[in-house]
């Protein structure tokens, strides 16, 4: 191994960590080695160590019980994640440490020390209590990015109640469907949230989600704007009066390891979004894990993730990795370009952000607003950078660790997936050498691989599917309500082996490359959205006969929509319209970009559309491949020069 990494550091698109990180970093390759090899070749002592650094009320009596394809993690072991989170780190000496520091959009800013964290969390779970909620209870969180989601989460994990965060960016449609879905009890909001200055009026939303969804008992309402709204008797609760009320003291209940966190819908290539299950003790153990270890955590540091909580680096990287090592992390409410292009490095330098982790989107972005923006500011806090939620090109990796980086931090690639719950491939950023555009080696405990579809083993550098050959802490348990498409999308593909539903290939140095998805799900701005889903909102338009939806490859975003509808007899489509209606289906992230008034769509004889052929028209590409299937290859023609509204 060392040898071969002396060999690929003469390769000149490798970038290795400065001396001055390197020599800081907790972790160098001989640990790395060492550690990874313990991980999978005795992965109960490993696991076992990690987890026992945590509190648990009851010891587990056996690590991993592996029933292929359900995993038990910690078994019989009882603990509490948010106690872990707070009272752990109280109860170590960190009560005036400062766990959160939130920014609005407006600049307002508020501090919480663990302290102060555990207080809050507290007099919520009180609330939660005192509304019925009970543990094994769904609530579905549907909130800007305030302090308040925080504390909301938590208060859940401390009860045991299971929280399902839903983005604050989806419609009444998708909220009142997740909200039915989970069949929750209680829906927290606010009255409404701050997004490039205007106001985006959550309540109603949620009103309207609750009333669709028919399921809800409660909905407490977080005042963040003053927006006014109207409140349900007898249903409708003030936050700040029910906390008010609240007593702060709370024992965090005794949970078993395998009692679930929580629910985080994402899309798949089929049906509705799919609830996403994680339990307790293996996520806890391998969030806390990773956040130490990936992003070389040190007391002092002062880390930044910019990804929403409605997503799953906001659950495992802004709350709940980060708060069980006792870090200090910065939450920002707003849009990067909030007054301008500046907002995110003008946050660094007034708070001394130490490591940034955001997105190749908004990295893209950035690059393309100018050099200038980032210039103006003093970066030199920076010690470490990292990217998740999509591949990221050589060209936004190397403007990242050259302009916000000064070529001093680090940049690390991390993959993994909502299903996944923790970092699964990257490199330690002290340890190896980073190879943009290249996620790199596998995390502990991630027994990685490049399969075709037989479930053999590809050569190195052969592009197939990315593969996990046994079950790892925070690996999802299931999809809510329906094992059956658990099994079948992430057991069922190859053979006793994790799909991932990425197509990857791995070097001769054993770094993972992940290329995208292979199935029909898109990845926007690094958010996953399913054609079918889309497919299904443009249906639902009374103008539309049929539809089909495509990705093209767009320069910041990764990936844009691509519509082809077919018009139903006596309608016309108004574009405009139907990405407003799209909007109302979903929300604004699923709005196509290019619309087709199309037709006809190429089809087999045996009426299967090839997606295969509109990717081709929607990137303005020569049409290659065998069209010699389709029942109508002229259609192709004509959906060429059919213009793009
Ligand atoms: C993609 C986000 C390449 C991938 C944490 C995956 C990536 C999907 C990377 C999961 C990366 C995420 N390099 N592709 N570093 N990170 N992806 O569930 O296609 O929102 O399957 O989880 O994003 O997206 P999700």
């Amino acid at each position: 191994m060392s040898d071969s990494i002396d060999h690929v550091l003469q390769e000149e698109h490798l970038v290795a960590p400065s001396p001055e990180f390197a020599q800081r970093a907790t972790l160098h390759a001989e640990d790395y080695q060492q550690m990874y090899r313990e991980s999978l070749d005795d992965p109960e002592a490993f696991w076992g160590r990690v987890a026992g650094e945590l509190h648990w009320h009851t010891p587990w009596t056996q690590v991993l019980d592996w029933q292929e394809p359900h995993a038990q993690w910690f078994v019989g072991g009882k603990t509490n994640i948010a106690h872990n989170a707070l009272d752990r780190n109280v109860q170590r000496g960190l009560g005036d440490k400062r766990a959160i520091i939130w920014e609005g959009e407006d600049g307002e800013i508020r501090t919480f020390t663990y302290s102060q964290l555990l207080d809050d969390v507290q007099r919520a779970a009180n609330v939660l209590t005192s509304l019925g909620v009970v543990a094994g209870d769904r609530v579905t969180l549907y909130l800007p990015m305030i302090p308040e989601a925080v504390i909301a989460m938590l208060a859940c994990a401390r009860i045991g109640a299971i929280h399902s965060v839903v983005f604050g960016g989806f419609s009444v449609n998708a909220l009142a469907d997740r909200i039915g879905n989970a069949e929750s009890k209680l829906l927290i909001t606010a009255d409404a949230s701050y997004r490039r200055g205007a106001v985006v009026p959550l309540k109603d939303n949620a009103d309207a989600a609750a009333q669709k969804a028919g399921v809800l008992e409660k909905m407490l309402v977080v005042r963040r704007t003053g927006s006014a709204v109207q409140m349900q008797d007898g249903r409708d609760v003030w936050w700040h009066e029910a906390m008010q009320d609240a007593g702060t003291e709370h024992e965090a209940a005794a949970l078993d390891s395998e009692h679930p966190l929580f629910v985080l819908y994402t899309s798949g290539s089929t049906g509705k979004p799919k609830g996403v299950v994680h339990t307790t003790g293996g996520y806890m153990a391998a969030t806390y894990l990773t956040m130490g270890a990936v992003f070389d955590l040190k007391d002092d540091d002062l880390f930044w993730c910019t990804a929403d909580v409605g997503w799953v680096t906001g659950h495992s990287y802004i709350v709940y990795g980060p708060l069980l090592n006792g870090a200090s992390v910065l939450m920002y409410e707003g849009a990067p370009n909030q007054p301008d292009w500046g907002r995110y490095w003008d946050m660094i330098e007034r708070h001394k952000v130490s490591i940034l982790y955001t997105a190749p989107t908004a990295i893209r972005s950035f690059m393309r607003a100018g050099d200038e923006f980032p210039n103006r500011f003093d970066l030199s806090s920076l010690r470490l950078l990292g990217s998740v939620g999509e591949p990221i090109n050589p060209e936004a990796w190397r403007w990242y660790w050259r302009v916000i980086g000064g070529e001093r931090c680090p940049v690390i690639d991390t993959w993994w997936q909502t299903e996944t719950g923790s970092i699964m491939l990257t490199t330690l950023p002290g340890a190896f050498p980073a190879k943009p555009g290249s996620a790199g080696l596998p995390m502990f405990g991630v027994d990685a691989a490049i399969m075709n579809m037989q479930g053999e083993e590809l050569e190195a550098n052969e592009g197939g599917y990315l593969v996990i050959r046994r079950p790892w802490p925070s690996m999802l348990r299931t999809v809510y309500g329906d094992d059956d498409r658990y099994r079948k999308t992430y057991w069922g593909e190859i053979p006793h082996v994790y799909f991932a539903g990425d197509g990857a290939r791995r070097d001769a140095d054993g770094y993972f490359t992940v290329v995208g998805r292979v199935d029909d799900v898109l990845n926007v701005s690094g958010h996953r959205l399913g054609t079918m889903e889309i497919e299904s909102a443009l249906v639902s338009h009374p103008s539309v006969a049929e539809a089909a939806v495509v990705g093209k490859p767009d320069a910041v975003k990764g990936e844009s929509v691509v519509a082809f509808v077919l018009t139903q007899s006596g309608h016309t489509v108004d574009p405009a319209e139907l990405r407003k209606h799209v909007t109302r289906e979903i929300g604004a992230l699923a709005r196509p970009d290019a619309i087709y008034i199309a037709d006809a769509l190429p089809k087999t004889r045996s009426g299967k559309i090839m997606r295969r052929f509109l990717r081709q028209v929607a990137a303005g590409q020569e049409i290659s491949g065998d069209t010699s299937t389709l029942e109508d290859p002229a259609v192709l023609e004509r959906l060429a020069a059919t213009p793009v509204q």
